[in-house]
């Protein structure tokens, strides 16, 4: 069966934030959950300007806090579309902090899905993804995450049942 959908490029979205003191840790550091709190924003604007809909995050799988941000930090926040499913979208999030001298530390990444909805909040479909060079390799990874989360599920509902 063919699909009608149409193809589509998507866009990196950036956006940078200062780390104020109330987003510090015990410890000193940038708290997680506003790291995951910018993420999740910048790759729901990802999302929604690939599907041209509303979007809701449903999973965040493969999230690595590899380096710790301090307040005071410029940080870079990137997102984007990777890989898309018939209504649903998995967009790779990183995050850098400036280090100077006009270097990027990466610091944080994740892959966050999203489901598009409707304008009575149903799943709906996205376009298909025209898949750059550039992003082969997100792509590759996104589809590993995307099998294991499955295979995760599978083995949980066994669990469960
Ligand atoms: C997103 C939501 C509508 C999905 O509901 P659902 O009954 O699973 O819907 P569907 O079965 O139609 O699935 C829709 C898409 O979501 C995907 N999906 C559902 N559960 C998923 C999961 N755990 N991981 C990855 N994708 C998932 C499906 O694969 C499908 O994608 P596809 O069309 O590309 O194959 C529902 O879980 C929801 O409303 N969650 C709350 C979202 C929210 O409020 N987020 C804000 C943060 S709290």
């Amino acid at each position: 069966m063919s699909d009608s959908r149409p193809v589509k490029r998507a866009e990196e979205m950036v956006n940078w934030n200062i780390v104020f003191p109330n987003q510090a840790n015990p410890s000193g550091n940038m708290f997680g959950g506003d790291v995951l709190a910018i993420m999740d924003t910048t790759a729901a604007m990802a999302a929604k300007r690939f599907s041209e809909t509303q979007v809701s995050t449903v999973t965040v799988e493969a999230v690595h806090f590899a380096k710790p941000i301090m307040v005071g930090d410029n940080i870079k926040t990137t997102a984007k579309v990777v890989l898309v499913g018939n209504t649903s979208m998995m967009v790779k999030t990183d995050v850098y902090r400036d280090i100077g001298g006009n270097k990027l530390m990466k610091c944080v990444s994740a892959f966050l899905n999203f489901v598009a909805f409707d304008y009575q909040r149903m799943p709906t479909q996205v376009p298909i993804l025209e898949l750059l060079e550039e992003d082969e390799t997100a792509h590759k990874m996104a589809l590993t995450i995307k099998e294991s989360a499955k295979r995760r599920q599978q083995e949980l509902n066994e669990i469960l049942a």
